[in-house]
């Protein structure tokens, strides 16, 4: 298997491809004025959303988690996260300052394609399922106090408008979700309906965005976690804002000085470098004219892009020789983990490269076509990560500007997760390289992103049990 070594080709694809991709880097060049520019709009973005509702493309969705987890929470809770490519059962036992996570058991099933094209019901029957056949695995192990049902923290990552802590409202699907019937409706009604009809007796106890999930599972750990941003099949962000600070609360503030808001950063459009490439994909997708910098910088449409990129490259500059391979017109074909794959090759002759266009697309490739194909990787890769760090920045700056010294005069960590910036060497490196570039070596000293591997789910169950509509965590 893999790529055969030799390949007849009468034209050599470098030469007529070369000014092709000399056009493509300029296109998706991302200098630091480029950076500036979208760092900026962010905050102001952040800002024009945070005064008015519907101020800006960022919605600025108040999360009502106005009360982060302190370490004392103590108990059995659950968290469901449906948000991307996977959904995830967890169960978690929680022990108070001391004995902080006692344990964790979760379990992850993959979304079946048809269920994101499915009916409401159909969708959260899946879900309550799931949650019913892990919740009996429990066997007997927990007993809680009379009457008390188990909670649930609800981590749901798509533009909701939150009604309560909760309840909120889907306003609307994102990374290829069309379900039909839920925009518009309270996902937790949905959820507890599906529920009833399994006889499963729980209750949602906090609704919340993955983002504000890995804030609070962060900030469980480190007070200094001031952000949050999710970097996988979709992208967004998070952070702590001042009550005050939000002029469409109209002074409307609960107890506390302070709130988590959600982004939905995916919806950012100002002043981004796109391609042709970027302009047919969104014109064909099931959401034209939205989630702009979601589909410019997330794990769903990187190897999409790409894809559209090579097919043109092999039909107008003959990449692969005289023919233009078939299956490299099938949308969606490469995925951004092929991307990763291939950017990881250090073989001389790139054999990983190779064999993955050849088992993936059918493609027989020459070194030169191979190194080619890498580069048109690293460019959309480079200016993903660059644009990601400068939208990093935008909040950061947003905050710095309220409160002079808050941000740069201290320690200040980012919270990140997501299997992008998990999974992708040089992704990280290009948005840890931006985010330096932009602050200078003494601020972004003071900037920590940290990994926080699934922290949502033990954020979700740790927002669950800070919520509890039980009095005491027993
Ligand atoms: C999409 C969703 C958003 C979520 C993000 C990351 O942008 O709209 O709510 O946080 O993906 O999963």
């Amino acid at each position: 298997r893999g790529a055969p070594r030799f390949r007849m080709s009468v034209r050599s694809s470098a030469i007529s491809v070369a000014p092709m991709l000399t056009k493509l880097q300029e296109d998706c060049a991302t200098p630091l004025p480029v950076l500036r520019h979208v760092a900026d709009s962010m905050s102001d973005d952040i800002r024009a959303g945070l005064a008015v509702e519907g101020g800006s493309d960022l919605k600025m969705i108040l999360s009502y988690v106005d009360s982060l987890p302190t370490g004392n929470e103590k108990g059995l809770f659950y968290a469901l996260d449906l948000g991307g490519t996977n959904f995830r059962v967890l169960r978690v036992q929680l022990g108070g300052k001391e004995e902080r996570v006692i344990d964790t058991e979760f379990e992850q099933v993959s979304i079946p394609q048809e269920l994101m094209f499915a009916t409401s019901e159909e969708l959260f029957d899946f879900i309550a399922s799931v949650l019913a056949n892990f919740a009996q695995r429990e066997g007997g192990k927990f007993h809680l106090p009379p009457g008390r049902k188990r909670e649930i923290g609800f981590t749901f990552s798509f533009p909701v408008k939150q009604t309560s802590i909760d309840s909120g409202i889907l306003m609307k699907w994102t990374k290829g979700f069309a379900v039909s019937g839920t925009p518009g409706k309270d996902v937790v009604a949905c959820l507890n309906e599906a529920m009833d009809r399994k006889g499963l007796d729980m209750r949602v106890s906090a609704l919340v965005n993955d983002t504000v999930g890995t804030l609070a599972g962060a900030r469980y750990w480190d007070d200094d976690v001031l952000v949050a941003v999710i970097l996988g099949t979709g992208t967004n962000a998070c952070y702590v804002e001042r009550m005050d600070a939000i002029p469409k609360l109209q002074g409307q503030f609960s107890p506390s000085d302070r709130t988590i808001v959600n982004l939905e950063w995916g919806a950012f459009s100002k002043g981004l470098p796109l391609t042709v490439f970027d302009r047919d994909m969104d014109a064909a997708s099931i959401n034209p004219g939205e989630q702009i910098f979601e589909k410019t910088i997330s794990g769903m449409y990187l190897g999409e892009i790409a894809r559209r990129a090579l097919l043109n490259m092999a039909e107008e500059g003959a990449l692969f020789g005289d023919n233009v391979p078939k299956k490299l017109s099938t949308p969606f074909l490469l995925g951004t983990p092929h991307l990763s794959t291939m950017q990881q090759d250090s073989t001389y002759d790139l054999q990983t490269v190779g064999s993955i266009l050849y088992d993936v697309a059918g493609i027989d490739s020459d070194l030169n076509s191979r190194k080619i194909v890498l580069e048109v990787c690293d460019t959309f890769v480079k200016r993903a990560g660059r644009l990601a760090g400068a939208g990093i920045v935008g909040i950061l700056q947003k905050i710095e500007e309220d409160t002079k010294g808050t941000v740069f005069g201290k320690r200040t960590v980012v919270a990140m997760d997501g299997g992008l910036y998990e999974r992708y060497p040089q992704y990280r490196q290009y948005l840890t390289e931006a985010v330096t570039e932009l602050l200078g070596p003494e601020k972004s000293q003071n900037v920590v992103i940290e990994h926080s591997k699934d922290g949502s789910g033990i954020g979700a169950a740790l927002l669950a049990a800070t919520n509890s509509k039980y009095d005491h965590n027993y």
